[in-house]
């Protein structure tokens, strides 16, 4: 038997998320609402760790898929190290319990006052995205009298074969060191008193199903791992970025330990077996594990389109509208009966405004509705427009059901705003 995709399945009629029927979740907490399965992040979890558990290995999770605080919470205490990429998030995961020494610090926009902070927490690597950087980050290590620990984030020019909006790993990316420039830049950072060269990481996009992508850029990573070793510099790190892809509709993504064992072969017949090995997956560990709840307001039939308006929209789940993403819908309570075709929108004024196009499904008004694959790059992409107040978010945990966000109150929105005097 193939394991069920989703931790949502159908019993006695109902949609349930472990063993709470989402119903049950509508009521108590309203709607729109997202729902996490805690045995579905953990054992997405697993699914990584567990390959690498003989071996050095970090698995930093990417904090900006969704970063709740309990989410953070549970990946910490199994283990887990982080990926960050903003001050905000370096407080989230250290409020959260998360432990410094376990943090990489992506992205190419640090600022001064994050790389300080970062530097004072005691993080275990900055991934550096320009020389640019190196030279910022050199000036505050100074200023701060420490050592900063730096890999190179290469960009290995390698088509990651994913949506343009998510690929980062090609030339004409912003992201990463051109791969002909690192080794200049190693040698400029390994002879600064106030920076020690820890690694080397890419990252070359999100969503990939495949392991080739990721083999290819391992290879680039290796040899110019060679050419550092031959310049008598030595690292103690290979970070590989991201994680796999899931399957939102029919994407077939391998499961992680086939991953990690291709490249874990890799770096040991490059005979770097010594290496502490660096993933940062954000999606495969939290979407399959969360699911939108949302209410059908109303709807609207017509000649040529039926939609079914949706408490939840574009500001509560972006990936439709920025990407054309497609994801599953299912009813809560699915009705016998003929089926419409619908399209799901939300009420914000934006044609962009949609969650769901073309869905064969039988509705009522009420009715409740959960779009799935929803726990990453969701919540955290949320956003207040048209004054909507963010959804609540609920953990399931067996037969339980812990708030873990409340939703947002509409006096919040405006409370930090000011007419003229
Ligand atoms: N590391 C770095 C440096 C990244 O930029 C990202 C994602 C990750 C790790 C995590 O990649 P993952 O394992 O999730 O593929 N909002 C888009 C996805 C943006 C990904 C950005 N970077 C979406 O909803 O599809």
């Amino acid at each position: 038997m193939t394991a069920p995709r989703f931790p949502f399945v159908h019993r006695a009629g109902e949609l349930c998320c472990e063993d709470v029927p989402l119903s049950e979740i509508a009521q108590r907490f309203g709607t729109p609402t997202y729902v996490y399965s805690r045995r579905a992040l953990e054992d997405a979890f697993d699914a990584y760790a567990q390959p690498l558990a003989a071996r050095a290995a970090l698995i930093c999770y990417a904090v900006k898929a969704n970063s709740n605080l309990a989410v953070l919470n549970l990946l910490a205490r199994r283990g887990a190290g982080f990926d960050i990429v903003s001050g905000g998030e370096l407080a989230r995961v250290l409020a959260a319990g998360g432990d410094a020494g376990r943090i990489v610090f992506s992205g190419v926009g640090k600022t001064d006052a994050e790389i300080a902070q970062a530097l004072s927490a005691g993080i275990l690597s900055f991934n550096v995205e320009s020389a640019a950087e190196l030279d910022a980050i050199e000036r505050v290590a100074a200023a701060a009298g420490r050592r900063a620990p730096v890999s190179l984030r290469v960009n290995p020019d390698v088509d990651a074969q994913t949506h343009p909006y998510i690929a980062t790993g090609l030339r004409e990316n912003k992201f990463g060191v051109a791969y002909e420039e690192a080794l200049p830049l190693y040698q400029r950072a390994a002879a600064s008193p106030h920076l020690q060269v820890v690694g080397v990481a890419a990252h070359i996009g999100s969503q990939i199903t495949s392991v080739a992508p990721f083999l290819d850029a391992a290879d680039r990573l290796l040899a110019l791992v060679e050419r550092l070793t031959a310049a008598g510099i030595r690292l103690q790190q290979i970070d590989f970025g991201g994680g796999l892809g899931i399957r939102y509709r029919d994407e077939q993504p391998p499961p992680p330990a086939q991953l990690i064992g291709a490249l874990t072969a890799r770096v040991d017949a490059a005979g770097h077996a010594d290496k502490t090995l660096l993933f940062e997956p954000g999606r495969s560990l939290v979407a399959a594990a969360g699911a939108l709840l949302m209410r059908v307001v109303r709807r609207k039939t017509g000649a040529t389109k039926n939609f079914a308006i949706v408490d939840a929209a574009m500001n509560d789940l972006l990936r439709p509208a920025l990407y054309e993403a497609w994801m599953a819908v299912e009813a809560v309570r699915p009705r016998q009966g003929s089926a419409l075709r619908y399209d799901l929108v939300g009420p914000v004024c934006e044609s962009a405004d949609w969650l769901a196009r073309d869905r064969d499904l039988a509705l009522e008004d009420g009715d409740l509705l959960a779009v799935l694959g929803a726990g990453a790059y969701g919540m955290s992409m949320a956003s207040n427009y048209n004054t909507r107040p963010r959804a609540a978010e609920v953990i399931v945990d067996g037969g339980r059901v812990y708030c873990v966000r409340r939703r947002e109150e509409i006096s919040a929105l405006f409370r930090d705003e000011f007419p003229l005097p």
